[in-house]
């Protein structure tokens, strides 16, 4: 791989401080004791990444490359970026969601492990993209993308870097969506692998972790007694799966809503309840957006809701609930009558709350994914790094999946750390498999 020249000195970006200490802009340096204490408590839980962190110390695959990583700022993710330093990449990292950072695990980052980190909890929307051109400031070789925000200001603000990128990669759907759509439009300047698209990714990730994490969160947020409450969950892919099925498991009535006819079938097979949000909204107590679509609730379906109705999302974007229509019809909102629910009075008799403002809940409310299933994605994200810096500029400019042998590898190390054996082809088997002749 042909790695450009050293960068400029990025400016200096408001909040960095201690000459000693990377580039950073973190809340509290302070917290960092803590910070990492619970990285090192979600490192026992990602066996593969650890791992492979053992091999990239040894083999340093990474070395020479700069890589600006936009995510969100947890513990795991913590465990990715040591994951990459190990590798020999100088890494860079901003949040990819304002509500979901860590503030002790971006101390630590900066403070324990010597990574530059550019995230404060709560940030506003200036803070927010000021992180993401200090991000961008470092001039990477490679990005790392939750959303594809940093992707988007590259192509849209700092096109004079997109050469100097070998290549980037995406970790959820809503950013595939994006990059495909930028893909399709020939308007995307680097190739760019989609972790999200590997099984490894979004069979566990999407359904098992944002399945509980998001009934977590609500948990956290309402105290709710979820046995017998009737759940609404928009959007039966891999994350509405694993939301329905967590809700029916802690005792719910779930209905899907859906606007695929594949999707809504596979629902009402599994066994829920199948119908549109119009008359979903009459009966429902908990509504849930994941969908990576906007406004699944709006007016209309608020005017329907029963009074003390919860709406929140664990979709990627703040956009499925229709926040602005619901401020519009509400006599009265008041912030925080619980941290993180706002209730919106629209009469006398009728409030509804939502949580976490609409963003993430299982994020904003809860820690987001358990470690063990983000040790798969991040297993999967450092040894697509490794790829694209093997293939170098080979790569075309287009969407590209995770190649199989890097999922057969995250799935078969996973299994042996569970201490999980499985059966392995015979010879005649493996034959019998590959050819067409044997039959009836
Ligand atoms: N909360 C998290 O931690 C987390 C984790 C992974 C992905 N995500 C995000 O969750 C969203 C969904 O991801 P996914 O992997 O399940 O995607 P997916 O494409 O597998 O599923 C989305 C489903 O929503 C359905 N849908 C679209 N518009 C709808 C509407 N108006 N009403 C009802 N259903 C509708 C689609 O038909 C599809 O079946 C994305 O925004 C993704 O980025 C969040």
């Amino acid at each position: 791989m042909a790695i450009p020249n050293p960068p400029t000195a990025p400016a200096q970006t408001p909040g960095a401080s201690q000459s000693s200490l990377p580039r950073h802009d973190v809340a509290d340096l302070r917290l960092a004791a803590e910070g990492k204490r619970r990285i090192e408590w979600a490192e026992r839980e990602m066996p593969v990444l650890r791992l492979i962190r053992e091999r990239f110390e040894r083999e340093r695959p990474l070395a020479g490359l700069r890589l600006a990583a936009c995510l969100h700022v947890t513990t795991e993710t913590a465990n990715l970026a040591r994951t990459l330093k190990a590798g020999g990449a100088e890494v860079v990292l901003c949040a990819s969601n304002p509500l979901s950072t860590q503030d002790d695990t971006a101390a630590a980052l900066v403070v324990e492990y010597g990574i530059s980190t550019y995230a404060r909890h709560g940030a506003d929307r200036d803070t927010y993209y000021r992180h993401l051109n200090a991000a961008a400031d470092f001039r990477p070789h490679m990005t790392m993308d939750d959303g594809c925000d940093l992707v988007t200001l590259i192509h849209q603000e700092r096109r004079d870097q997109l050469s100097e990128i070998i290549a980037g990669t995406e970790e959820t759907t809503t950013g595939v969506i994006r990059l495909k759509a930028m893909a399709a439009d020939g308007a995307l300047g680097y190739p760019v692998v989609a972790v999200n698209e590997a099984l490894t990714k979004h069979l566990f990730d999407n359904r098992y972790g944002t399945g509980q994490s998001t009934l977590d969160g609500i948990m956290r947020a309402t105290n709710l007694l979820i046995a017998g409450r009737h759940v609404v969950v928009a959007g039966y892919g891999w994350c509405g799966r694993g939301v329905a099925m967590r809700a029916r498991g802690a005792g719910a009535i779930v209905t899907v809503t859906e606007v695929d006819p594949l999707k809504a079938l596979e629902a009402v097979m599994d066994g829920f309840d199948v119908r549109p949000m119009s008359t979903a909204a009459e009966i429902g107590e908990v509504f849930i957006t994941v969908t990576g679509d906007k406004h699944v609730l709006r007016a209309e379906h608020f005017r329907r809701m029963k009074n003390g109705a919860i709406v929140c999302n664990s979709g990627h974007f703040d956009v499925e609930i229709d926040i602005p229509a619901l401020r519009k019809m509400s006599q009265k909102v008041i912030k925080d009558v619980r941290p993180l629910v706002t209730e919106f009075r629209i009469s006398r008799n009728k409030s509804i709350h939502l949580l976490a403002d609409g963003r993430l809940v299982n994020l904003s409310a809860a820690t987001g994914h358990p470690a063990s299933v983000m040790d798969m994605s991040f297993a999967t994200q450092a040894l697509a790094a490794e790829w694209i810096v093997k293939k170098g500029r080979k790569l075309s400019v287009a969407v590209h999946d995770v190649p199989k042998s890097i999922e057969d590898q995250v799935a078969k190390l996973k299994l042996q750390a569970m201490g999980v054996n499985i059966d392995r082809l015979s010879r005649e088997q493996a034959l019998y498999l590959e050819s067409s002749g044997e039959g009836t």
